[in-house]
């Protein structure tokens, strides 16, 4: 394992000034402010889009989803979006809001290859902050059809075994494709230094298999659904020939 802290997205990294470099780094920060990076093309054949469900500064649910950028970031195949929930100004169900950064939060999901979501236990369920997210992502959801891994960190030492379990029955009631082997972090405030290093490889390497699993399962039924459609309209190759 890497002993470089992985990089965690913060909007303040929104602030830093912005070269070519950075304008390809693979992992992009969508934000609801209309002054922070906004810009993401979709140029890998594979989007991933990131929600991390606490807005709490410092949280330990972002460092442990650094860990999941960090290895979804080594596949050059794959970009890497992460949506920060406390910049979206997302209403209440029923509420009004300013539409430009709603619509771009969810037009961010529906156009995702796969998603995850990162929770925090709360109150022996996953946060209200990730709940209000998944209200704003219609009715019908964009969510549904999906592919999602979920991912739940807790002080206590049982994990966010009953965060993960509600997340997955919401996830699954608005019709995405849960994948199995959510991964619950127990005593994550033991497990992180200060710059986001985990201090246990065995934990870590669960944590990272949330972007091995997600990618794997849509390269395997994902991908070559949409290559074998692209096959059949003859969009696949100079010579292919729709059939009749
Ligand atoms: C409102 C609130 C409720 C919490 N409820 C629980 C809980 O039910 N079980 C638990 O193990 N930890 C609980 N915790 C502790 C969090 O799991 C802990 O803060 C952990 O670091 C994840 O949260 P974070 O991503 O915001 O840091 C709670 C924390 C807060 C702020």
């Amino acid at each position: 394992m890497s002993r470089e802290p992985p990089r965690i997205p913060t909007a303040s990294r929104l602030t830093e000034p912005r070269g070519p470099e950075k304008i390809q780094s693979e992992v992009r920060l969508l934000e609801g402010s209309s002054s922070g990076f906004r810009t993401w093309e979709r140029t890998m054949a594979i989007t991933i889009v990131t929600i991390c469900g606490s807005v709490r500064p410092g949280n330990f649910t972002g460092k442990a989803l650094a860990l999941v950028h960090d290895e979804l970031t080594k596949r050059p195949e794959v970009e890497v979006l992460p949506l920060i929930l406390g910049t979206f100004q997302l209403p209440l169900p029923g509420q009004s809001a300013d539409p430009e950064p709603l619509e771009r939060f969810r037009a961010a999901v529906k156009s995702a290859t796969g998603v995850v979501l990162a929770t925090p236990e709360y109150h022996g369920s996953f946060s209200g902050a990730l709940k209000i997210a998944i209200e704003n992502l219609g009715f019908p959801s964009v969510l549904s059809g999906k592919p999602v891994a979920l991912l739940g960190v807790a002080a206590g030492e049982i994990g966010a075994i009953k965060s993960l379990e509600h997340l997955r029955s919401v996830c699954a009631h608005v019709g995405s494709i849960v994948l199995p082997g959510l991964v619950s972090v127990p005593r994550v405030q033991e497990l992180f230094d200060a710059e986001g290093r985990c201090g246990d490889a065995r934990m870590e390497k669960r944590i990272r298999s949330v972007a091995t699993m997600l990618v794997d399962y849509i390269k395997g039924a994902v991908c070559s659904r949409i290559e074998l459609e692209a096959m059949i309209r003859g969009k696949v190759g100079a010579a292919a020939e729709p059939p009749v």
